[in-house]
């Protein structure tokens, strides 16, 4: 029977490439979102793959959403924590609730997907947590104090439930993506990305999401049991860690 894998912010970007690479490698995923249904419907028509609506930054949803997931399409063995958001200002702009939104969804959102799935995948001795971190989070950026913050937040949160898991099965790991060409990224101002960030890939170009989803795969494969609090940076060269 084909192992079930929740992919949050997996009808969109590169949470969309890693929901379609699962179902390629023979998961049966479930693509959360949080907002956008015309995307989500569009996606499930396209790819066959189900999406499950709910916000990962609220606890109680997130219980609920997993519930309703493992209902329908079994246990939950793989939990791919995507779903990311960006606030971007220079720290002397940045608003309480610029921090506190990034917080929420890219740092709370991790802890409150990981705290739902957790008690089961113990239970069943097997679980592979991949969260989504940035080169961002690796190295800082300017203009991003909440979304560094967060997502170097990300790379701890790992180390320490790696080793909480390990005896149990589960490994926990993090994929930190460099500048992948998906909305978020060309949500950036053209000028800043030409002149600012693109010179600082030593490859040249923006990865593609699908760059990222291989990795997911990796990470997430029955073998790689003793691959856990791992960093794998798919980032062009932009930053060596
Ligand atoms: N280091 C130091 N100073 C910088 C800087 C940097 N990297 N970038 C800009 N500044 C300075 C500018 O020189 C400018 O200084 P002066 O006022 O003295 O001239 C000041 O900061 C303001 O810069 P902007 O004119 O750009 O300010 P703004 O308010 O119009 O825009 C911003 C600010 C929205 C943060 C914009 O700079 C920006 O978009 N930067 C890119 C941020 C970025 O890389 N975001 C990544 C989004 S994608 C993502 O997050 C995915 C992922 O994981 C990689």
């Amino acid at each position: 029977m084909s192992k079930t894998a929740i992919v949050t912010g997996g009808s969109r970007g590169i949470g969309a490439a890693i929901s379609i690479a699962l179902k390629n490698a023979g998961y049966t995923v479930a693509a959360n979102y949080a907002g956008n249904d015309e995307a989500a419907a569009k996606f499930t028509a396209e790819t066959g793959i189900r999406t499950f609506k709910w916000s990962v930054a609220d606890y109680e949803a997130c219980a609920a959403g997993v519930k309703q997931v493992e209902a329908e399409l079994g246990p939950v063995a793989v939990l791919v924590n995507n779903a990311g958001i960006t606030r971007d200002a220079m720290f002397h702009k940045m608003t309480p609730a610029q921090w506190k939104e990034v917080i929420d969804t890219n740092l709370t959102g991790v802890f409150n997907m990981a705290h739902c799935v957790w008690n089961g995948m113990r239970d069943r001795k097997f679980g592979r947590i991949v969260n989504i971190s940035s080169v961002n989070g690796q190295k800082g950026q300017a203009g991003q104090a909440n979304y560094s913050a967060a997502k170097a937040g990300d790379i701890g949160f790992t180390r320490a439930l790696a080793q909480e898991g390990a005896r149990a099965g589960i490994t926990v790991n993090v994929v930190a993506p460099g500048y992948i060409g998906t909305d978020m990224v060309k949500a950036i101002d053209e000028k800043v990305l030409n002149e600012r960030i693109i010179p600082q890939i030593p490859v040249g170009r923006l990865g593609e999401p699908e760059e990222i989803a291989r990795a997911v795969v990796f990470l997430a494969a029955d073998d790689a049991g003793f691959i856990t609090g791992s960093t794998i940076s798919a980032n062009g060269g932009q930053f060596f860690s």
